[in-house]
């Protein structure tokens, strides 16, 4: 077989045999396979597509490229969630403790901030000692005994979606649908859970904008999951503004508490509610989705959702005081609160210029090497639709430096339209695919 001819098939829109997908593959994490033939490669499918078959064979080809966990020693069904990704979405660290604390074996592979959107795995780290680079065995260990384990990317875990992922950055062949869907999914397969939950956002702090790619995306995420024998379901959820009140880092972590102690945002609260229950159906922990729901809710009244938390933190090196006082968190020194100009209703949040107002402050990344500072962010102190007066503040800025500040103030204001018109609101859930 050669490259070179499977790049002319593609280009010339023919379809790549399960043998062509798996020599593609192996060949390019091996290093035998160049990055510019690799990239020709992908340019052709960014153009001509992939069948279903050949997303599905590139997915499990990827997935199978490094080690596959297997965590068939763990008793129950195992559960993994994943978000493609938004602005003030911290629904990884409530939902996980509380569907944990209903019985539920939540198995999951968390990443970083990525672009203008967060990542669990940063917004975990504002938890002094918290890590995610934990052993294998440590992994399995915690998901059996507490019900929740978090783990990073390693060069193990799938390393072909690794390299190919640095690749398609730099040669403009992200946004290709059957690309960002193998690549989650090849991610998600190799991480051993028996059922996903699959949040992908729509919106303006998504990368998904438009619903229609968001429906496309998700049905070939499902289709993949349960072509692969996994329990596979997407609920398309809004991104049109923030989820909850605060982006950042460590204020994610203390809106998230405040959630488990029943005092959270009421969007990001459902949101929890919803995937969460999704997640019981698919563990069979429930039976149906009120029953799901209920016990959900419960584990936010009886605290046990929060003691969750605190038991997942400590078994990976974080400490739990925080969980339980989250007045240690040292936010930033400068908060300044940014002011309506005037008076109406808020119309409109363009989301992802609110998420890069929180990278610009520190909180996330402009290159792969920066660190992140996780005192810095907003909280927002209104959501569309919401009355506004001229002179009121529309969201506090947490900030270190007064430059970045004054960056983000601006930044912020540009993203919100106030207007006279109190706008049509636009469902948190959108669809269910199954
Ligand atoms: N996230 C991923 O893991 N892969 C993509 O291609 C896009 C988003």
């Amino acid at each position: 077989m050669r490259m070179y001819d499977l790049i002319t098939k593609k280009r010339n829109g023919g379809v790549l045999s399960p043998e062509e997908i798996v020599y593609m593959v192996e060949g390019y994490t091996k290093g035998d396979i160049p990055d510019y033939q690799m990239s020709a490669m992908m340019m052709a499918i960014y153009f001509q597509g992939m069948t279903k078959e050949e997303t599905l064979q590139l997915t499990l080809s990827m997935a199978h490229s490094g080690d596959m966990l297997d965590l068939s020693g763990i008793s129950g069904v195992k559960v993994d969630k994943h978000s493609t990704g938004g602005v003030g979405d911290k629904t990884s660290l409530a939902l996980t403790p509380m569907v944990a604390a209903c019985g539920c074996k939540v198995a999951k592979m968390s990443g970083r901030g990525l672009g203008h959107t967060g990542g669990t795995i940063d917004k975990l780290e504002s938890i002094p000692g918290f890590h995610t680079d934990i052993a294998i065995d440590t992994f399995e260990k915690n998901v059996n005994e507490i019900g929740i384990a978090i783990m990073g990317q390693t060069k193990d875990l799938a390393p072909a979606d690794k390299k190919l992922y640095a690749l398609r950055d730099v040669t403009a062949t992200v946004d290709q649908i059957s690309l960002i869907a193998s690549s989650i999914m090849s991610k998600k397969l190799a991480c051993g859970a028996d059922a996903i939950v699959l949040d992908v956002k729509t919106g303006s702090g998504a990368f998904m904008k438009q619903e229609a790619d968001a429906v496309s995306l998700a049905k070939e995420m499902t289709e993949i999951g349960n072509g692969a024998g996994r329990k596979t379901i997407a609920v398309i959820t809004d991104m049109d503004q923030p989820l909850g009140y605060a982006v950042g880092n460590a204020l994610e972590v203390i809106e998230a508490i405040q959630t488990l102690k029943g005092e959270g945002p009421a969007d990001f609260t459902k949101l929890c509610l919803t995937l969460g229950s999704y997640m019981l159906l698919a563990g069979g922990i429930a039976e149906t989705k009120g029953q799901a729901e209920e016990m959900l809710r419960q584990t936010i009244e009886d605290g046990s959702a929060l003691t969750k938390l605190a038991e997942f933190i400590k078994a990976q090196g974080g400490d739990p005081a925080y969980i339980y006082d989250p007045s240690l968190f040292q936010l930033a020194k400068i908060r300044e609160e940014v002011c309506a100009k005037e008076s109406g209703f808020l119309q409109k949040i363009v989301c992802d210029e609110v998420g890069i107002c929180s990278l610009l402050l520190g909180g996330g990344r402009e290159k792969k090497e920066d660190t992140i500072d996780p005192a810095v962010g907003l909280v927002l102190h209104k959501k569309k639709g919401d009355p506004v007066q001229a002179g009121e503040s529309l969201a506090t800025i947490y900030a270190n430096d007064p430059e970045k500040l004054l960056q983000a103030k601006e930044r912020f204001l540009q993203a919100i339209t106030i207007g006279a018109e109190k706008p049509e609101e636009s469902p948190l859930i959108k669809q269910v695919i199954s």
